[in-house]
């Protein structure tokens, strides 16, 4: 399976579904999702299912040869379930409970959910597990999406109680990790502990970073229910997925990832972009270069680059993209209309990230309801539209998109990522522009923009494959942690530590030592003091090392006293006057850099051109502004994937020599000239 598309047959008349099956063949479909919303025509009153509809809908879509992903429905709880059973509701931290009208509206730890949950879940699972076109199951859809990651409700309460008992065991114990003596906050019975929801003024960060971890957990403890009968219902023999939502951050995805047999994510790249841009670019700074370079309807290459690369880590092996916007969206505030081509572009730029199947969203653009201003590969009138059109394209190109699938990325550089560390950060930024994403989004699109593919890691993975690892708030950091760095580096890791790294216990209180806490022996220094800066004010740093470069840091500075590290940067003028801004310390075979610097576009590119060299990391290619480049290599083949965001042909220099273009079998010449919104895939066999 390569491409595939979401489809609603409950949507349209019956009589429309042969039609609609022949052009899906047609367009070379061959995967088609279905009933992630169809609760309420399964099951139209408690205990009454109607299966012919969907029986028939399944026979249709595998008699013409196609797959079929099915959805367990519990995204969209019925009326009926709603009205007898007001207890599923989430209530939000407010305190006010949701009413039925939308998705999603039910709490993940209600138990009558839960039972509701493991009746429709089995019976569909019973019909359908052992079904030879069904290939694999599609658990809820978008946990969390609509903010519903954390639910205040009293049945959360409960659990949220009993989840801080197995993690502190004794009250005594919470109460010194959260600092309660602070504010009479002390407790002295597990009744006492609230949700952080109402309180008067901001509530315990610790506290709340608890209420998220618990929040999570949640989901992953619901989703497991799922996946216990579809797993005993299918024998195995289904794959057991769901959909994940790029960027959004309320929940651990690596935790959500972990039981299932790979991930999928929604990928838009115009409402990300538009939904991400603030989160991720500092107020004021928009303008920077790879800014503006692509064109206004293909998404930002870098945001939805981030989201790929970052669901990636999830599982660190090829995923799928299970819903693909075929055109515009009808969410964002501006909703562009991609050009002819794009829609051919978003699907390489998934398959260059490491995605082997593609999945549209949807098939045919709705005539009613909430989202009827969004597009489909057909028109509101059945009539094919641009998103077909760019499918059809591809019909040629699916064997190539055969040969890569399966091919794993392996970037050479590393990101480390922490939904701990995220909401730690965010919840206590101290400079509101300083945000847990926009800080690796910056060294993100450095790496992009000098032609280096990255992975994004979990701090605690075996990092012994990259051959650098950025690090730029390694904010919470225990034991484990900080030895599973000093390995790496030890066995010959170049590793980036940047600010307020190291300065917080995994119960997100600050560590009474001198910073960078548990990281201060592998840095060779320590940071002496720290500042927030407010926008207009910078501080002049001088890059010694590195090309004696002026750069103007903005928001956030520290100033070191080295211990064994080499000195690599100097703050000139203002209150640090003089003092280290960074630090090199060699520790076994490795070698650590401390930057005590929030670092721009300019500080970025410069460490990376410093260090990319020394770590033995060599760019992919050389890349114009609003193109990336992405590879897939194992053992035997190798992809390089050019892609061009911008509305002009752009020229590229490839790194290396004797690639043939895959899409034409000629060889590609050095410099490979790139389509507007296109792409070229250059391939090689591996020495
Ligand atoms: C996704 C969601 C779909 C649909 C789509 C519209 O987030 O899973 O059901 O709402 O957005 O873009
Ligand atoms: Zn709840």
């Amino acid at each position: 399976m390569i491409l595939g598309v979401d489809y609603y047959p409950e949507h349209w008349p019956e009589t429309r579904w042969a039609t609609d099956v022949r052009m899906m063949r047609d367009a070379g479909l061959q995967v088609v999702r279905l009933a992630e919303f169809a609760w309420a025509k399964i099951e139209p009153a408690e205990g009454e299912f109607d299966w012919d509809w969907l029986d028939r809908a399944v026979e249709t879509l595998a008699s013409a040869g196609l797959q079929v992903v099915l959805c367990t429905p519990t995204a969209a709880p019925p009326a009926w379930l709603t009205r007898n059973y007001p207890d599923i509701l989430p209530v939000d931290d407010r305190g006010r409970r949701r009413s039925f009208g939308g998705r999603r509206h039910y709490c993940a730890n209600s138990p009558t959910y839960r039972e509701h949950t493991r009746r429709i879940v089995g019976a569909m699972a019973t019909r359908y597990g052992q079904h030879p076109s069904v290939v694999g199951w599609q658990i809820d859809n978008e946990f969390g999406g609509g903010q519903t990651a954390r639910c205040y409700c009293h049945n959360c309460v409960a659990v949220f109680r009993r989840w801080l008992q197995r993690r502190y065991g004794h009250l005594d114990t919470l109460n010194e990790a959260w600092g309660t003596v602070f504010w009479s906050q002390t407790y002295d019975d597990w009744i006492q502990i609230e949700p952080p929801g109402l309180t008067v003024e901001k509530p315990n960060p610790s506290h709340v970073l608890d209420y998220y971890r618990f929040s999570s957990d949640s989901w992953v403890d619901y989703q497991q229910i799922q996946i216990d009968i579809l797993r005993a219902k299918t024998n195995g023999a289904q794959f057991v997925t769901t959909n994940l939502m790029g960027l959004f951050s309320d929940l651990d995805y690596y935790k959500l990832a972990q039981p299932l047999d790979f991930i999928t994510w929604d990928n838009y790249p115009t409402g990300h972009t538009e939904r991400w841009c603030d989160t991720l670019y500092p107020s004021g700074f928009a303008s920077e270069a790879d800014d503006v370079s692509h064109a206004y309807d293909v998404g930002h290459p870098a945001i939805t680059g981030l989201a790929h690369d970052l669901v990636r880590a999830m599982k660190d092996k090829p995923f799928w993209i299970m819903e693909q916007q075929p055109g515009h969206v009808n969410w964002g505030d501006y909703n562009p209309a991609p050009y002819p081509g794009v829609v051919r572009l978003w699907t390489w730029e998934d398959i260059a990230h490491g995605a082997d199947t593609v999945v549209y969203f949807r098939w045919r653009a709705c005539l009613y309801a909430q989202e009827q201003y969004h597009s489909g590969l057909l028109r509101h009138d059945g009539e094919p539209g641009q998103g077909l059109r760019d499918v059809q394209a591809m019909s040629r190109e699916q064997p190539l998109m055969a040969a890569i699938q399966g091919t794993p990325v392996r970037a050479e550089v590393a990101l480390l990522h922490s939904y701990d560390d995220l909401w730690a950060v965010d919840l206590q930024p101290h400079n509101r522009d300083f945000g847990y994403l926009r800080h690796l989004f910056t060294y993100y699109r450095a790496l992009q923009r000098a032609g280096v593919p990255v992975d994004v890691a979990p701090p605690t993975r075996d990092l012994s494959r990259y051959k650098l690892v950025i690090a730029p708030t390694l904010f919470l950091v225990d034991g484990a942690i900080a030895d599973n760095l000093r390995r790496y580096v030890e066995q010959g890791g170049h590793l980036v530590l940047s600010v307020r790294s190291g300065f917080k216990t995994t119960s997100n209180r600050v560590v009474d030592m001198a910073l960078p806490g548990l990281l201060a022996d592998l840095v060779g220094a320590t940071v002496e003091e720290w500042r927030s800066l407010p926008p207009g004010v910078t501080y002049p740093l001088e890059i010694t090392a590195l090309s004696g470069q002026l750069v103007a840091v903005r928001i956030w500075a520290e100033a070191l006293a080295p211990v064994s590290a080499e000195i690599l940067a100097r703050f000139i003028g203002g209150p640090l006057d003089g003092r280290p801004a960074a630090g090199l310390n060699r520790v076994g075979k490795g070698e650590v850099v401390y930057l005590g610097a929030w670092a721009d576009d300019a500080l970025a590119d410069a460490l990376l051109a410093w260090l990319l060299p020394r770590a033995g990391v060599e760019p992919v290619a050389t890349v114009p502004a609003g193109v990336k480049v992405m590879r897939r290599v194992d053992d035997s083949h190798e992809f390089v994937f050019l892609l061009n965001f911008s509305d002009a042909v752009a020229t590229v220099k490839l790194s290396k020599t004797g690639y043939t273009d895959a899409m034409t079998g000629e060889p590609c010449r050095p410099s490979v000239e790139v389509p507007a919104r296109g792409v070229a895939i250059c391939q090689r066999q591996q020495a």
